[in-house]
């Protein structure tokens, strides 16, 4: 709401302050010598006072001309408290410290978050070479330790770390050995080290057992809780444990990886892929338990939210508390017994549901008679172990009654009630509604309650509690409806403000691109959006003609709100790409917060509606079936290996696949994904894409080119099959193509699953046999074994032979780690149900 204001302040600001930070020492000063003494007054000389209310006071600054590492003093809002800490800044080629409206210090290690120091406190590089931080008072807050082992100096490096070196250079300290909360790029966190957020954005003491990130010998655990921790996200490392080398995971530009020292370094073991970015990044374990990539576009952005899954927010432990019940979009909710009603947990705090739940009346262990269980059905738990295994519910009820630390039993299974998996936890954080589904899985959550002997007798406080309440509740009425009155007024003016500047955007001509269109060409070209050809993934499409006569189809984009300059950005580079099996952009149009692509017009329309279906009238020959084959291919090994940009579609589908009068076969929606996640603020680890066509890696987020080439192998199986991926009008036997291609390879009868309408498909038998032999190398279950586009190109060109060593098992039992689990003979169904947040 204040938006507009600030930003008007944070102009005026910019412009004096440019002014008077330029005016100083200006040059880069990453070292420092023994014998030198820092105070934290205005007296150091690299002050600054950022519009956010940061302040810093750096002693050292590594670099010049962007966005850089600095060390010194940093405190923000009051500025009682100060940390000793490693920042980003923003420098001016001088080595200026520049841009306090926007470039605020975004610190990624301190020394002493949980001790910080005041006004005047004392920082010492000694003569014997110990770097030691005092209070005002004297007393010794932090030291690094390293007296008597020969420190020549402080460094502070290139990538932000800060480092005591000998006579001979060697590192004697260095503060990477000891993370905080933050890694950047290049940083290694190794076994035995951990991530640990603060307890909040304006307190920065270490959190107390509630999150944490840690490296194992297994592999790269997010942990909830302390006795014991519970894993609400995991990467295991998928090689076999013969070779014990020290694990660490290193925050690349592009990726977060998992390594095992000993091994090829070059080799990852994991990876959780981020955007990669020219400028500054670094991630940061967050208060409620996200991971969150930062990267500085004129400005700090979250640019990727790296442990989320598709369940989403819920499958956060803190998402609604503890003892919290988050559904849909986290909505929270306190867990209540509904028959008879009675409230066995009330919300932490009324007006703030998502603070948890607490027990009305705490478990006591003495007499367990008095204990029952709140049972709640399709309610799931973030942890996906299993502390008892193949039980039935009653034994897992039973664990937990006799186990007085249990809070509560959590029960998943599949169709059998009688053999499930049981956790017991000690601690119980939010729970979700499920949809079994979408989890694969029947789940029920029994909560331990205890029962209240005798009506509480707290009559009489209550009610002067509640008068208390009344006049609290009216003042704060009164503030809140004040607060409304100035909101409103805000928003009028800054909506209008808005609205008038994106009014200037759609007229003013952006130079060098032609390919703009106003609305209103946009509207007259398709008469006001009335003719519509379908509803894509991102957005309805609608037909249209241009002046010139071109016939164009026009997509319009949803869920992208405000304007935004790297629409602009990604539309101008999906816009230079061209390829023959490319669908062309011709143009876009940004509109207020409306936003169209303009395509080129498919007169034959997608795919989706000349392979499925039985209708004879619309049979593909065989000639045609291999060139649209050939051509999706193509055009997707131009997306994966010759563009500029390495571009995954992660929607291959029939219905992303346009052809033209000639049935030429064009990729659709391409870079559309890259788009959306740009303004979204997501990462690919976001599950996307079209249940049905993704791919089993998905589930361990491991997202490579290659889940379109596994979405392209279901899409060639299906056009080969003339029939849909999942088909219920099938025999229950064969409801899945998959299950479909295993058992006819076993057979060797592959030609008997061929669309039955298509003659001349049987008489090239041979021909497609050895498509679907492609199809089957594209569907490994192991993506590091399924070709890549170019490869598939070239076996359909003739120049080059399937893969002889095809695994025909599709429905491989084994994915370590999940966030849920399914059954082995189920794991075919698994693309098929996964909904993805569409
Ligand atoms: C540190 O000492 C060296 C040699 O005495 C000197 O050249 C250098 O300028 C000093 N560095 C700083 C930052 O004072
Ligand atoms: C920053 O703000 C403080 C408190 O308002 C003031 O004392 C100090 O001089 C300011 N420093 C700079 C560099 O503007
Ligand atoms: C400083 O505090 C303000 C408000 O407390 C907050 O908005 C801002 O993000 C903080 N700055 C940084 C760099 O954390
Ligand atoms: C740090 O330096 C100050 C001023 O030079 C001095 O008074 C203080 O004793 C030093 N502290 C340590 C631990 O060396
Ligand atoms: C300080 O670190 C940089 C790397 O960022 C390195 O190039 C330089 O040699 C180091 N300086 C000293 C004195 O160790
Ligand atoms: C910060 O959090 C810690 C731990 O919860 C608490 O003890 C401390 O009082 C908090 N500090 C402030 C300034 O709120
Ligand atoms: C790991 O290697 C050992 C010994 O080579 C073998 O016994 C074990 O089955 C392997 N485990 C896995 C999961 O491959
Ligand atoms: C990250 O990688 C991209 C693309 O490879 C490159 O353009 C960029 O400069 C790299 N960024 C950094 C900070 O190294
Ligand atoms: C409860 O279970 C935990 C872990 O299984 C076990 O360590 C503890 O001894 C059990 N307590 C009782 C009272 O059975
Ligand atoms: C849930 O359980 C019922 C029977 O108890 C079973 O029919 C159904 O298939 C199960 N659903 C899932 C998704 O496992």
């Amino acid at each position: 709401m204040r938006a507009p204001w600030i930003c008007y302040c944070f102009g005026l600001f910019l412009i004096l302050s440019c002014y008077s930070t330029t005016a100083q020492t200006p040059f880069d000063y990453p070292t420092a010598n023994l014998s030198t003494t820092w105070k934290n007054t205005e007296s150091l000389p690299h002050s600054i006072n950022f519009t956010d209310g940061s302040r810093i006071r750096a002693i050292l600054l590594r670099g010049s001309f962007g966005p850089k590492f600095a060390c010194g003093f940093y405190c923000n809002g009051t500025c009682i408290n100060y940390l000793f800490a490693v920042f980003i800044v923003q420098t001016n080629s001088g080595g200026g410290i520049v841009q306090p409206s926007i470039g605020f210090p975004q610190v990624v290690w301190s020394a002493n978050r949980d001790n910080p120091v005041s006004y005047g406190a004392m920082l010492n590089l000694t003569a014997s070479g110990e770097l030691v931080l005092q209070d005002v008072d004297g007393s010794t807050v932090w030291t690094t330790n390293t007296n008597g082992k020969s420190v020549a100096g402080l460094n502070l490096t290139d990538d932000g770390n800060l480092m005591l070196f000998d006579d001979s250079s060697s590192m004697v300290w260095q503060s990477f050995d000891y993370p905080t909360d933050c890694l950047v790029p290049g940083q290694r966190l190794f076994q035995g080290q951990q991530l640990i957020p603060s307890v909040s954005s304006t307190n920065w003491t270490t959190q107390k057992g509630l999150f944490s990130l840690q490296v194992t010998d297994k592999g790269l655990f997010a942990y909830v809780g302390a006795n014991p921790p519970q894993v609400y996200y995991s990467i295991s490392v998928s090689r076999n444990d013969t070779n014990k080398g020290r694990r660490y995971v290193r925050f690349l530009n592009g990726s977060l990886s998992l390594f095992i020292l000993s091994d090829n370094p070059s080799e990852p073991d994991a990876v959780i892929s981020i955007p990669q970015s020219s400028s500054a990044q670094y991630m940061k374990l967050m208060p409620d338990g996200h991971l969150r990539v930062f990267e500085w576009q004129s400005g700090w952005l979250v640019v990727a939210d790296l442990l989320n899954d598709f369940l989403g927010e819920c499958n956060y432990p803190m998402a609604c508390g503890r003892n919290g019940l988050c559904s849909g979009n986290q909505q929270c909710s306190c867990p209540v017994l509904s028959s008879p009603r009675i409230d066995y947990f009330r919300p932490v705090n009324d007006r703030q549901p998502n603070m948890g739940c607490s027990e009305i009346t705490p478990i006591t262990c003495n007499d367990i008679r008095d204990q029952t269980f709140i049972s709640l059905e399709n309610v799931g738990y973030f942890n996906s172990i299993a502390d008892m295994e193949k039980v039935d519910i009653e034994t897992c009820k039973q664990a937990c009654v006799n186990n007085c630390s249990c809070k509560a039993a959590l029960f998943r299974y599949g169709s059998d009630s009688s053999s499930g998996d049981c956790y017991l936890p000690f601690e119980l954080f939010t729970m979700m509604n499920v949809d079994p589904n979408v989890i694969h899985r029947n789940a029920s959550a029994f909560i331990k309650v205890q029962n209240v002997r005798s009506p509480p007798s707290a009559s009489t406080s209550r009610s002067s509690q509640s008068n208390l309440g009344v006049i609290l509740a009216s003042t704060i009425g009164s503030v809140f409806f004040l607060l409304g009155v100035f909101g409103f007024l805000f928003y009028i003016i800054r909506k209008r403000r808005q609205d008038a500047q994106m009014e200037e955007e759609s007229i003013g001509e952006v130079p060098g691109m032609s390919n703009r269109f106003s609305y209103e060409e946009v509207k007259t070209a398709t008469e006001n959006f009335n003719k519509k050809l379908g509803e894509g993934g991102f957005g309805a499409v609608f037909e249209g003609t241009l002046k010139d006569g071109s016939k164009i189809a026009v997509k319009c984009l949803e869920g992208l709100g405000q304007v935004n300059k790297s629409f602009l950005a990604e539309v101008e580079s999906i816009g230079s790409i061209h390829h023959v099996n490319l669908v062309r952009l011709r143009g876009f149009c940004a509109w207020k917060s409306q936003r169209f692509l303009v395509y080129e017009f498919m007169s034959n329309g997608s795919l989706d509606r000349w392979i499925y279906h039985g209708d004879r009238e619309r049979v593909l020959e065989w000639n045609c079936r291999k060139k649209i084959i050939l051509d999706v291919a193509k055009g997707l090994a131009y997306l994966h290996e010759d563009c500029r940009q390495k571009i995954i579609h992660l929607d291959i589908k029939p219905q992303n696949i346009l052809l033209d009068s000639d049935f030429n076969a064009k990729v659709s929606d391409f870079g559309l994904s890259k788009l959306i996640d740009r303004n979204q603020s997501q990462v690919m680890t976001t599950m996307r894409g079209t249940p049905g066509y993704l791919a089993p890696e998905w589930l361990s987020s491991v997202i490579t080119e290659k889940v379109d080439v596994y979405s392209f192998g279901i899409v060639l199986l299906e056009m080969l099959c003339g029939r849909k991926n999942f088909d219920r009008s099938q025999p229950e036997e064969s409801w899945h193509l998959l299950s479909v291609l295993q058992k006819h390879w076993e057979h060797g009868m592959l030609l008997d699953m061929i669309d039955k309408y298509s003659e001349d498909m049987q008489t090239h038998g041979l021909e497609v046999v050895e498509m679907i032999k492609v199809a089957s190398w594209c569907l490994q279950y192991d993506y590091t074994k399924r070709p890549s586009m170019s490869t598939v190109v070239k076996v359909l060109e003739g120049v080059m032979k399937v893969e002889s060593s095809l695994d025909y098992n599709f429905t491989h039992p084994k994915l370590q780690n999940t966030v849920f689990e399914y059954d082995k003979d189920m794991t075919p169904l698994l693309a098929s149900v996964l909904s993805g947040p569409r």
